[in-house]
């Protein structure tokens, strides 16, 4: 396949997945639950993209699927959002391997609305993929969003969820211990950052 010069921009680096799973276990304790979690995730986001004709690219959806949750893996002595937290740890990086406007404007809001509960007004629907795409993931497939059983079982299979609620008990624990008491509707009962 040809990519487009919007696909992939002149200065843009090719495998941001590569590099947002690099950087992503750089900082991460987790392993392969919380990669298979970002896994199952891009895959989700790429999928409900197919089926409501929205382009994806799926390069840069995977690289900020990656990176989705790194703000949870990571401490800062002041910011206690850890959306707002991993996207100012992320976005130096980003930039850096050449991701720029629309690109790096949709990085952004992936990376800060993922997780909200509520329809976001003016929410990218690209970014609004990924956000439908955390529904189904955290419903453990209940939540289909129009995507088949069939689908959303091979998904599971593909990238399996072992070890992963470990993994949320972690971040839990850092959303109320760490970020403070608000924070943990975040993870549980999201919202926008
Ligand atoms: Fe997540």
């Amino acid at each position: 396949m040809i990519e487009s010069a919007h696909m992939i921009g002149d200065d843009r680096g090719r495998d941001l997945e590569g590099k947002g799973l690099d950087l992503l276990r750089s900082v991460s304790e987790y392993g392969e639950p919380l990669e298979n979690h970002c896994r199952r995730l891009a895959d989700f986001s790429l999928a409900l993209g197919d089926d409501r004709g929205i382009g994806l690219d799926e390069d840069l959806v995977r690289c900020a699927c990656y990176l989705h949750d790194i703000g949870l893996c990571i401490t800062h002595p002041e910011e206690r959002n850890y959306l707002r937290r991993g996207l100012d740890f992320a976005l130096p990086r980003v930039k850096e391997w050449g991701v720029r406007g629309d690109d790096l404007a949709l990085f952004e809001e992936i990376m800060l609305y993922n997780h909200s509960l509520k329809r976001v007004p003016g929410l990218d629907p690209r970014a609004e993929m990924v956000r439908l795409a955390v529904g189904v993931e955290h419903s453990f497939g209940v939540r289909s969003h129009g995507l088949s059983k069939e689908s959303r079982r091979a998904v599971f299979a593909r990238h399996p969820r072992r070890g992963f609620n470990k993994v949320l008990m972690s971040f839990f624990k850092t959303t109320l211990v760490d970020d403070g008491p608000t924070q943990v509707f975040g993870i549980f009962l999201p919202k926008a950052g």
